[in-house]
């Protein structure tokens, strides 16, 4: 039951799921590192118990397997590009752990504010520019560039001081918000639309003063970074709730 209840919710958040590439590497393990915390204990052992071997009981070592893997499972691409105009092809045949694994990386990626940017230059893909000295393009900078710098400047190069500081700000700075993010007023298991209009309202101002050849530097780091880290802490608190829902549920069935 549980596991049909994963395909049920990956379809919801699929069908949501609008551009190309999100995060990188950085931004899905951190989001689910961030998700990991906050499982209750049945959700973390259903997740163990359903993880490829090779992710060493750790769900954030898969998070961005979707990405690694579009070449080998061509009708996952279409996932990855799906928006709500529909024709979203979906596999019901793939099995529970990958459910999981798309589960975890579209729930990512619906937070990165420039997966919901303007169709017309791809999500800020066609806008090229400097990333301080470095050629770049917007959606780059918004996927990997401003979470590696604020990496190497702010916490020593490490992913997991990262993290730390993003899980410290959940529990104390924004513990009050924490409520609504993980709210769904419209009582479906997920809320992909609301993730998605807060993604597109975040990336209409992410193109301010933005233009082909820009260079971006301090002023638009400085922006960024504290969205982002926001981003990741949302997406990162919203897919435990999934989870925990999910197995809470599985939980249960099984026991009664
Ligand atoms: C669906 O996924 C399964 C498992 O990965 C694969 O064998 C099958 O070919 C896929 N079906 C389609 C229509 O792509
Ligand atoms: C913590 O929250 C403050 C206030 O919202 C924000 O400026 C800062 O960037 C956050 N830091 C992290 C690591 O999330």
């Amino acid at each position: 039951m549980g596991v049909l209840l994963l395909h049920l919710l990956l379809v919801a958040v699929v069908a949501r799921a609008p551009a190309a590439h999100a995060w990188g590497k950085d931004g899905h393990y951190m989001t689910c590192k961030v998700a990991e915390s906050f499982l209750t204990e049945e959700a973390s052992t259903a997740v163990k118990g359903l993880l490829p071997g090779w992710a060493g009981g750790d769900l954030a070592e898969t998070c961005s397997w979707a990405d690694d893997h579009r070449s080998e499972f061509p009708w996952s691409i279409e996932l990855h590009f799906a928006d709500s105009e529909g024709g979203c092809l979906f596999n019901y045949t793939i099995d529970p752990t990958m459910s999981l694994m798309l589960l975890a990386h579209f729930v990512g990626d619906i937070h990165q504010p420039l997966h919901c940017g303007r169709h017309t230059d791809r999500g800020g893909n066609d806008i090229k520019l400097n990333w301080y000295t470095t050629p770049s393009n917007l959606h780059r900078v918004w996927d990997v560039d401003v979470i590696e710098k604020a990496r190497k400047e702010f916490y020593n190069d490490e992913r997991s001081t990262m993290i730390k500081a993003i899980e410290l700000n959940i529990t104390n700075g924004w513990s009050h918000e924490e409520k609504h993010w993980e709210a769904c007023h419209n009582h479906k298991n997920t809320c992909a639309d609301k993730y998605a209009a807060e993604s597109a309202k975040l990336a209409c101002k992410a193109y301010d003063g933005v233009e082909q050849g820009s260079t971006l530097g301090n002023d638009y780091f400085f922006y960024a970074l504290p969205v982002i880290q926001k981003r990741i802490a949302q997406g990162g608190v919203r897919l435990a709730a999934i989870l925990n829902k999910i197995f809470s549920c599985y939980g249960r069935l099984r026991s009664s």
